[in-house]
This record gives C-alpha cells, structure tokens and sequence, in this order.
C-alpha cells in the first residue's frame, strides 16, 4: 500500500514554540501540517499574517498560506488530523489535550499540564524509550498523550543519564536561562538588559522533580522515580536561545574526567538505531576547550544535528563530586523537536495510525 503523511495540527502554531514546530514539520517525511491554531487573535488570519517569524528564514510556503484556526475542538475535529502537537500555555492546553486524545487522537505536548501524571509519560527516546509504553494505561479510547520535559531538565537528564550506573546520591544545578524559554512575550526588556534575574516562576520545581521521572524505572502503571536528589537554582539571562548549565553530581562510585567523557560522548539510543529523521547523530557532544559550551558559539544547528544535541564541556572531578557546564537548545531540544522525535518514534514502534494513499 501506498503510505501518505499523517496530517498533523500544530496547536500554538504561532508561538515561539510553535513556529519551531512549523520549521521541523513542513517537509518532513512522516507528518504533513494540515491544521494550524492560535488565540482568538490571530484566527481568521492566514498563518504568515498572524505570526511575527522570530526563527530563521520565514514561514514556509506550505503553511504560510494555511488560515489560522480558533483552537476549539470542534474545528479540530472537523479538520481530520491523525496526530497534534501541542505548543499551547500550560492552563489552556491541559482541557483542550484531554478532549482530543478523549476523541482518538494522538497529542505530543510541550506543555507541562499533564507532565506529572501518573499515566503520562515524559519521553526522551534515548533515555526512557519504554515508558512510551505508560500510554497503554491511559483511559483515552485509542487516544493518548505523551509529554515531553521542561526545557532545562530536557538538558540535564543528557547530563545524568550516562553516570547513572555509577550511582547518583544527589545533584546541585544551576541554570542560565534564555529568554525565548518565556515564550515570544518574553521578559520585558527593562528587567533583563544588562541584568540577570535569579527567579524563574515554578521553574525550580520542575527541574527538582521531572528528571526523577524520566530517569525512573517503568513498574507496569506507574513510573517508580529514581532514588537521588536534585537541588536546582534558575536564573534568566539576558541570551536570546539556548540554556547553559552548571550541573554537579554527587556519585557512589568515581568517575574520573577521561570516563565522563567516554560516557558522554559514546552515549546513544533508540532513535540513533532507528534512524528517525530528527535524531541527531550524536545525542551529547563534548567540547573540550575550556570556556565552552557557550550558548552563541555552540547552540549552531547542523544537518547532522537538527540543534537536538546536548553540549557538554569543562568536566571536572574533584573529591567524588563531578562538575560539568550543558548547554541545550530551549525551543528545540527542549520543547519542538524534542515532541517531533517523540511522534517519529511513536510511529516506529506502531503507536500511530497509518493512512494509506487514495
Ligand atoms: N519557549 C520554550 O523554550 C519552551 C520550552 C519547553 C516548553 N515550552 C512550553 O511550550 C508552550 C508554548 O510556549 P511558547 O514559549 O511557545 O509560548 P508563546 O510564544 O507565548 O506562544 C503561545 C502560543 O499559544 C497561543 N495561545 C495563547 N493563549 C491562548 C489561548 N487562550 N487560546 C488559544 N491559544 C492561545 C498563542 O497564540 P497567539 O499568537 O494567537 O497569541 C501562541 O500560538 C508552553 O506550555 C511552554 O511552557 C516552551
């Protein structure tokens, strides 16, 4: 049979999340955007009139055109979409996800709505490929959700997961966060100029409790959480992408800098055997000069990585304690990309539909 891609609704479509969905979804081989949506202000507009591009380049010919929709269920439902994705404001996007994945539909959200609920998995195919396998608990009649992590524990969990066989006590860090992770309004201008700000708004807690889950262990039903500690410290930084982090892990065993880096940089997973689309070839890559990673210099998106590596520089060990600097892209790695390779690997392992050509 002749396959089609699945059409596809972008939810949010206009935002900074959203716009990067647009960029990772126009051409790509499994997913064809079918719908798009916003608010109230810019539906009835075509998608290039109601968004103001922040990302590279401009919208691209197959959805500029595309009228922007209310996002409601009805027209949602009306426009005959297999698969969502969602880049909505957490408070908007938990009842409008649960209403499509009610009617049948697979939703791939950035928003953190459902990300702590016992049925809802956080996936990040190289690290918790399985747990993909939670939705089966999900009481959707065929429909389901699948979250992906806030943006700075889409990082850190890079960070952890390799030393995870060496035993984590606990984890100290700090982040240095971009201002496009606020989305398009952002943070107003005369607050961050020439400043930092030590508080993002429940942004702490997140980064102290989602990594726990994602690097848990699936028991049937449920994700039993990993055993450590986090103890994390946000500041916003006057940087337009890319979150830097200053990550310190307490270890049972030692590690020395050579190991790390080994671990490190030979780290991969599912989608790197899968060849998905959007996987980068190396899902960590370790820089060795000392002052990077560096969010200008680093954060460059290559063919062979889409911007969906994690970079990792200035390891260090001193007294059982492991220090290292990240660096992830917030809007990529982080929120759409993250979401398109959890859609692709959903469809590898057959938890899509399929629709044939006419
Ligand atoms: N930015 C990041 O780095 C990042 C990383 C990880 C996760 N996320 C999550 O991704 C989601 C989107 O973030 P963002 O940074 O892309 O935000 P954003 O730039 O502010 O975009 C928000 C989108 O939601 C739409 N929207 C706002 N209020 C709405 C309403 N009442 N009804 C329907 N649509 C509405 C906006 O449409 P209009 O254009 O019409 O207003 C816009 O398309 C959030 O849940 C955020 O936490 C973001």
């Amino acid at each position: 049979m002749l396959l089609s891609r699945l059409r596809a609704a972008v939810l949010g479509a206009t935002g900074l999340t959203g716009q990067r969905f647009i960029s990772f979804l126009h051409d790509h081989p499994l997913f064809k955007v079918a719908l798009v949506t916003g608010s109230s202000q810019s539906a009835g507009r075509t998608y290039t009139e109601a968004t103001n591009w922040f990302i590279e380049g401009t919208p691209p010919e197959s959805v500029g055109g595309l009228v922007v929709s209310e996002t409601r269920i009805r027209p949602l439902l009306d426009a005959d979409v297999d698969v969502v994705f969602s880049a909505l404001p957490s408070d908007v996007a938990g009842p409008i996800e649960h209403q499509l994945a009610s009617h049948g539909l697979p939703v791939f959200t950035n928003a953190g709505y459902h990300r702590m609920r016992e049925d809802v998995p956080i996936l990040i195919p190289e690290i918790n490929p399985g747990h993909l396998g939670l939705v089966r608990h999900q009481q959707y009649n065929g429909g389901y959700i699948v979250a992906n992590s806030n943006c700075s524990t889409s990082g850190l969990v890079f960070g952890l997961r390799p030393l995870q066989r060496y035993g984590i006590r606990s984890v100290t860090v700090t982040t240095y966060q971009a201002l496009s992770g606020a989305g398009r309004s952002g943070v107003a201008s005369m607050d961050i100029l020439g400043n930092v700000v030590p508080y993002i708004p429940n942004e702490e807690h997140k980064l102290e409790t989602e990594p726990r889950k994602i690097l848990g262990v699936l028991r049937d039903d449920h994700i039993e959480f990993a055993d450590f500690r986090i103890n994390a410290s946000c500041v916003r930084v006057p940087v337009l992408n890319g979150h830097l982090e200053s990550v310190v892990v307490e270890l049972e065993e030692r590690v020395s800098v050579e190991t790390a880096q080994e671990e490190f940089s030979t780290f991969s997973g599912a989608p790197q055997e899968l060849h998905l689309p959007t996987a980068p070839t190396h899902p960590i890559v370790v820089l060795t000069d000392p002052d990077r990673p560096q969010p200008r210099r680093d954060l460059t998106t290559t063919q062979q990585d889409h911007g969906m590596s994690v970079k990792i520089g200035r390891i260090r060990e001193k007294d059982g304690l492991l220090s290292f600097f990240l660096l992830v892209h917030n809007t990529i790695r982080g929120a759409a990309g993250a979401s398109v390779l959890n859609a692709e690997f959903a469809a590898a392992k057959g938890y899509l539909p399929v629709r044939g050509v006419n």
